[in-house]
């Protein structure tokens, strides 16, 4: 395994993932992007999260995510593509659900701190995300084309949404 971090800009990010978004998780792996240069494209809502698409080709999608302490998304999955989250800065909770018998079952929660990433895959994941106490920023990445995703109500019903 390679534990040098040495992927220190988007540009960089983009063009190690161009033909190659198989190796996305070992591509994270060697990220560490300056916070700073990162809060100065920063825009901030209440209410929601505020994303913006900074890359967007056949194979992927890079996007920065802007979360206000407290900002929790929908219940949703990614219409069956994969999904990366890198926190750049700042600290994200992941709520992890399953469908069974038409219910949805939390199955895993976990907080992904500074410099940490979770992948969200094909089908199966459907998901949920908090912002902590913190401003926090986090880094997108979307395989192939990323137009929409299913939200979740309570009592499993899906409704696609155009993101
Ligand atoms: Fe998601």
């Amino acid at each position: 395994m390679n534990n040098k971090r040495d992927i220190s800009t988007l540009d960089e990010i983009i063009d190690a993932l161009k033909n190659n978004t198989d190796n996305a998780e070992s591509i994270l792996d060697r990220v560490n992007l300056n916070v700073c240069a990162y809060h100065s494209l920063s825009d901030w809502d209440n209410d929601q999260h505020v994303r913006k698409s900074i890359y967007k080709c056949d194979e992927f999608e890079l996007a920065l995510l802007f979360w206000n302490p407290g900002i929790v998304s929908a219940i949703h999955d990614h219409n069956g593509e994969s999904g990366y989250i890198y926190v750049i800065d700042g600290s994200l909770k992941e709520d992890v659900y399953e469908l069974k018998n038409d219910s949805l079952i939390k199955t895993k929660t976990h907080v992904l701190n500074k410099g940490k990433w979770s992948r969200i895959s094909g089908n199966k994941g459907i998901h949920q995300v908090s912002s902590l106490v913190q401003k926090t920023i986090s880094l997108n990445i979307y395989v192939q084309s990323f137009n929409s995703i299913y939200v979740y109500d309570d009592k499993a019903n899906k409704e696609l949404e155009y993101v």
